[in-house]
């Protein structure tokens, strides 16, 4: 079947993965028109806007987009992008896989969860203000449908993918109100899935639980900001930000995107990882019916890491993107 797919190659190293799994999914056989559009600064130098319209448009008509990296600047600036891309197109859930990938180094084994971030709404509602010169207010904001809407999500996942555990991450003990009410969703939604066991932690203690034994975890349910935070630290566990991959999905649209961000200390150079956005390609073709070509862009690139040992600089390797990208190209079977 062919397939049109929004693609956004973004910044910094992101035209360079993105080119890297492109061709990774061309060669393995993937029919696809990509519509390619710009965001970020360079669609505002040249469209006006870090988020056209015409690139909304395409994801909307698509409904799949895969996605590069794209930076955002610190204190100041414009907002980001891939904020305002979640909140345009009501991309509710943040799905993010992290297991051990053989041959990649990490200090622990046995690591297989899910983190479920909700992607919406949180601190991230980009709600702040000066009320009076050195004093700002940031706007947490958390509702109960947002967050039952995540749960259910959570719990339709673990089914779905034989899952049996849902831990609640939050600190309700501090945030009565706003994390009470994420945490009370939580439980009113867990109710009606009752062979999927649920439970919480504070996030605090979470991060302690994650980093002592990480492999106790199932799916690690999370509001926006402990997600974002958490995700990075899961990405540690298992050997990096270039090896983790995330969807970002609403009722009937999926972006597809890496976890890392744009990696400005080694863009242009040749070094970046492809795997994570690689690893979220094959989630997206699993989304587009893809699965047996998404299976074997897996063991193809499993070939190259476990056999032919060939591994970029963030794991310890030597090979360039451009080489990794070929050595997994050539074990297309
Ligand atoms: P980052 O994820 O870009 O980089 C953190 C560290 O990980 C750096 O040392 C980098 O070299 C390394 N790294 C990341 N991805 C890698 C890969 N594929 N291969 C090898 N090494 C890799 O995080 P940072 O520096 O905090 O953010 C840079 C920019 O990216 C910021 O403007 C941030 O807002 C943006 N960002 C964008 C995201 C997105 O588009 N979804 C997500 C996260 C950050």
């Amino acid at each position: 079947m062919k397939h049109t797919i929004t693609l956004i190659p973004g910044d910094g190293i992101g035209p360079e993965v993105s080119s890297a799994v492109v061709t990774i999914l061309e060669r393995a056989g993937l029919d696809v028109e990509w519509e390619s559009h710009l965001a970020g600064v360079e669609a505002l130098e040249r469209k006006g806007s870090t988020l056209p319209s015409d690139l909304l448009d395409s994801i909307r008509r698509n409904k799949v987009a895969l996605k590069g990296p794209v930076t955002t600047p610190v204190g100041g600036g414009f907002t980001s992008v891939n904020v305002g891309l979640r909140k345009a197109l009501d991309l509710f859930a943040n799905l993010r896989p992290v297991w051990n990938i053989p041959a990649v180094p990490s200090k622990y084994t046995g690591i297989d969860l899910v983190i479920v971030r909700e992607n919406t709404e949180d601190l991230y509602s980009g709600l702040e203000h000066e009320v009076i010169p050195g004093v700002v207010e940031s706007l947490k904001i958390i509702t109960a449908q947002a967050s039952e809407r995540i749960a259910r999500f959570a719990f339709e996942h673990a089914r779905k993918h034989g899952r049996t555990r849902v831990t609640a991450v939050h600190k309700a003990n501090i945030m009565k109100m706003g994390d009470g009410l994420f945490l009370s969703s939580v439980k009113k939604v867990a109710a009606e899935y009752p062979d999927i066991t649920c439970d919480d932690r504070i996030v605090d203690a979470a991060c302690m639980h994650l980093v002592m034994k990480p492999a106790q975890f199932d799916i690690l349910l999370l509001p926006n900001l402990y997600g974002d935070i958490v995700s990075d630290l899961c990405a540690g566990l298992v050997g990096g930000l270039g090896v983790v991959p995330a969807a970002n999905l609403g009722t009937d649209i999926g972006v597809f995107e890496a976890v890392h961000g744009s990696a400005p200390d080694i863009a242009g150079k040749g070094l970046a990882n492809p795997t994570a956005l690689l690893l979220s390609a094959i989630l997206m073709l699993r989304h587009i019916a893809e699965g047996p070509m998404a299976d074997r862009i897996m063991a193809a690139l499993g070939t190259v890491l476990e056999k032919d040992h060939i591994l970029t600089r963030d794991l310890g390797g030597t090979a360039s993107t451009a080489e990794f990208t070929n050595a997994i190209v050539r074990r297309l079977v």
